[in-house]
């Protein structure tokens, strides 16, 4: 159940209590690829609405820097590294630790971690076509297998996917990646089924062409892709966190199995 009225220590404000009573205040969420980009925005804006942050990926350094920028900000994160392409052993042991990390409990999952090769089809190797079927799809199914069961125990709880606009198109540009976000679009409506009636909730976030570092070698062709959109820009990372911040909030109680487009328009309005 949602948890109001909760007091507590802010970091860094020793002998100072504050009231929290909003129903986001203390609840727990692990943000699967939080070192950077979508990730790292939604970590700090979820952490700013109250909630208690588990950052994680592979690099320490800006993990941490996360981690940092959100005490800060008198918010609360924790940093749990891991490889998403780890076998799902590994990957349960990593979803018990950000649990035990979260302190016992784990109220929501964002997977936003996401490998994109900038390849076709012909040039993908091997050992990306492994590593991104495995971050982009292997890793949400056995995270979610891992933590929803204690959701569902519980009765409340939510999960939010990452998807992406280009799912919805074909591109003659990453069609691995497009076909993983398309299946992580539809794991998440197989979720909203199998969890929602037992009080957890399941949607997707999908953002429109971003500027991040995983597209940073793409300047341009972000540039060429917003150019005629109705928003005529690319994203920031802070107006696609702004949406998960809204699905996992109490405003969103009725949502199950949605799938919310962030991008400027593009895929209501591609035309080619
Ligand atoms: N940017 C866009 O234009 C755009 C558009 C549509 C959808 N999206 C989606 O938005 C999400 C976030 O993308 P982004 O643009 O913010 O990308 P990003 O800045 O490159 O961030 C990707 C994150 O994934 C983590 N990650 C990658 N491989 C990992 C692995 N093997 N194990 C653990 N973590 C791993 C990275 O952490 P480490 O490097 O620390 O491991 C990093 O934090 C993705 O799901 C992406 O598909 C982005």
């Amino acid at each position: 159940m949602p948890r109001f009225g909760t007091t507590w220590h802010l970091p860094g404000t020793a002998g100072v209590l504050v009231v929290m009573t909003s129903t986001e205040q203390n609840r727990t969420v692990l943000i699967t690829g939080s070192t950077s980009g979508i990730g790292a925005a939604t970590a700090r804006a979820l952490a700013g609405q109250g909630w208690r942050v588990v950052v994680t990926g592979r690099d320490r350094a800006r993990g941490q820097a996360v981690v940092d920028d959100i005490a800060g900000g008198g918010g609360w994160a924790v940093f749990v590294p891991s490889d998403l392409t780890a076998p799902p052993e590994e990957l349960r042991v990593f979803a018990s630790e950000a649990t035990q990390a979260a302190g016992g409990q784990l109220d929501a999952v964002v997977h936003n971690a996401a490998l994109c090769p900038p390849v076709n089809t012909v040039s993908l190797s091997d050992d990306d076509l492994e590593a991104t079927l495995a971050v982009n799809i292997r890793a949400p199914h056995v995270l979610t297998a891992a933590l929803a069961p204690s959701m569902v125990q519980r009765g409340d709880g939510a999960i939010v996917v990452i998807g992406s606009w280009m799912a919805h198109v074909g591109h003659p540009f990453v069609g691995l990646y497009s076909a993983s976000k398309a299946a992580e679009i539809q794991l998440a409506r197989s979720w909203a089924a199998e969890f929602g009636p037992a009080g957890v909730r399941v949607n997707t976030v999908s953002p429109g062409a971003t500027r991040t570092p995983i597209n940073e070698d793409s300047g341009d062709v972000i540039t060429q892709m917003t150019a005629n959109i109705p928003a005529r820009r690319p994203g920031t990372p802070d107006e696609i966190a702004a949406a998960v911040v809204w699905l996992l909030s109490g405003q969103a109680n009725y949502l199950h199995g949605a799938e919310i487009p962030v991008d400027g328009g593009i895929t209501a309005t591609r035309t080619q």
